[in-house]
């Protein structure tokens, strides 16, 4: 009891317990000092043990679309849990949710990604969709096709081979050597294009036309008989909210065919309503051949990912002589489906899909309204519900700032000070709020943002 009582101490105390006892993801002993401990949240809003509130900016990691406190959620849950806690997802033997769940987003997804795999997150997912995608070659007769082609600023998550599809290296040099077969092109990214006129051995081709034939370049480099899958976000998230010009993403599914690579989006962040379309490809009208999800498949309440594939690569599964050697102890945890088969029909009831895409241009209005003057603002770009304000030290050669001198951070702090939760990477700022948050509180984060970084930049 007397425990219990101590228990309810200071930040301070939290965090020095936390410190003597935690490993936390991106470990870093000194920056989490000042770090926060969450005790409740509702709606868009997050309170600490401090009592203190904050608009929660990035809806947790991209991931808590539905908001918190969402009573369905736990309800569906603590039901299902009740019911039936955990029973094997492994061949022969299944259960109802993870059935309803596959049955649903075979009807939600892309037309012919018709079958379902479920992880436990994103990483996984990303596993499973390089595993499937090498299985599907080999079984197909052509087992010199391994190799995984990915993007520089993309992010596939930590595990060792979706960290060495990750594009972002800082997260390599720990954990060296990363596994090889994983090749890096080029990422679009508009804002940082060679400037008009300043490029082109092809001035006929538009910049996304041009950078999507990087793909082309190194499937013919490695050899189309080694390369088995295209691995990208459609919106770069951790990267930067980096949105990639129209005729991009049907220029790579065009390649993709040339070259019979299979294409794997990896929909962690933009599946389920992010950018404004149930699935952003959907805006550019490409088909993936493998879907990555995760996050706001569960609304955050419930570790929840997965892959779906076309049904020629499920009919190879289907036909192989030997069984696909690959399986995660919670895939198809029935608690997790029920609590995703809930958010998804929230998702549909409250019309959350629609209402992402009415935010993200309300946010995206109120950022230019307070911030397009500033003269080191560079960039506010955003796809849906998803945006981002890039920071630079001279806004018509697009310098960025030195390293050193961490504005990004030093703007995070601020506008924490000022009651915003979100990440930065380098000088770039991310928002994706959830879907439920008020309009009003759109505005807030802009005005906080603004006032962050005339606090930091003058
Ligand atoms: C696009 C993308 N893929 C994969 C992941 C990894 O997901 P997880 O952290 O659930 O393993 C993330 C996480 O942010 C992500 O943004």
């Amino acid at each position: 009891m007397l425990g219990g009582l101590r228990r309810a101490s200071s930040v301070g105390d939290l965090l020095t317990r936390d410190l003597a006892s935690l490993i936390h993801p991106l470990h870093d002993a000194r920056a989490h000092r000042a770090g926060h401990v969450w005790v409740r949240g509702h709606g868009a809003m997050l309170i600490d043990a401090d009592g203190k509130e904050y608009i929660d900016g990035l809806s947790g990691l991209w991931n808590v679309a539905l908001g918190h406190g969402r009573v369905e959620l736990a309800e569906a849950a603590r039901e299902q849990l009740q019911t039936l806690g955990y029973v094997s997802g492994y061949t022969g033997s299944s259960n109802e949710r993870a059935i309803e769940l596959a049955e649903r987003l075979a009807r939600l997804t892309y037309p012919g990604i018709d079958r379902f795999f479920f992880t436990s997150g994103g990483a996984e997912a990303n596993e499973s969709a390089i595993k499937v995608a090498r299985a599907y070659w080999k079984l197909r007769g052509q087992p010199t096709k391994t190799k995984v082609i990915a993007r520089e600023l993309g992010y596939h998550g930590t595990t060792l081979a979706a960290m060495s599809a990750t594009g972002i290296a800082g997260y390599w040099p720990l954990f060296e050597p990363r596994v090889p077969g994983f090749i890096h092109i080029p990422s679009p990214y508009p804002y940082r294009a060679p400037r008009r006129g300043a490029s082109s051995d092809a001035p006929e081709a538009t910049y996304g036309v041009t950078i999507a034939n990087e793909l082309e370049k190194a499937i013919l480099r490695e050899g189309p008989e080694t390369v088995a899958v295209f691995l990208a976000e459609p919106v770069l998230g951790v990267g930067g909210v980096i949105v990639p010009p129209d005729d991009y993403f049907p220029r790579i599914r065009q390649i993709c065919d040339r070259y019979d690579v299979l294409f794997a989006a990896d929909e962690v962040i933009t599946g389920f309503g992010r950018t404004g379309r149930w699935f952003a490809l959907e805006h550019w009208g490409v088909v993936p051949d493998i879907l990555q999800f995760a996050k706001a498949i569960t609304s955050g309440y419930f570790p929840l990912g997965g892959i779906g594939v076309n049904s020629e690569i499920a009919g190879v599964l289907d036909e192989a002589p030997v069984p696909w050697m690959h399986a995660y102890t919670y895939s198809g945890h029935p608690a997790g489906c029920a609590v995703a088969l809930r958010a998804l029909q929230i998702i549909e009831d409250e019309n959350l899909v629609a209402e992402a895409a009415r935010k993200g241009a309300h946010l995206i209005g109120a950022l230019h309204a307070c911030l397009a003057d500033h003269p080191h603002v560079g960039e506010i770009r955003g796809k849906g519900f998803m945006c981002a304000v890039e920071f630079v030290k001279d806004r018509d050669t697009r310098m960025p700032f030195a390293p050193e001198e961490q504005i990004g951070a030093r703007i995070h702090a601020e506008a924490q000070a000022r009651g915003l939760f979100s990440r930065v990477r380098g000088d770039v700022f991310v928002l994706a709020p959830p879907f439920v948050i008020p309009d009003d509180l759109l505005d807030r984060i802009a005005g906080i943002l603004a006032s962050a970084t005339t606090a930091v930049l003058g």
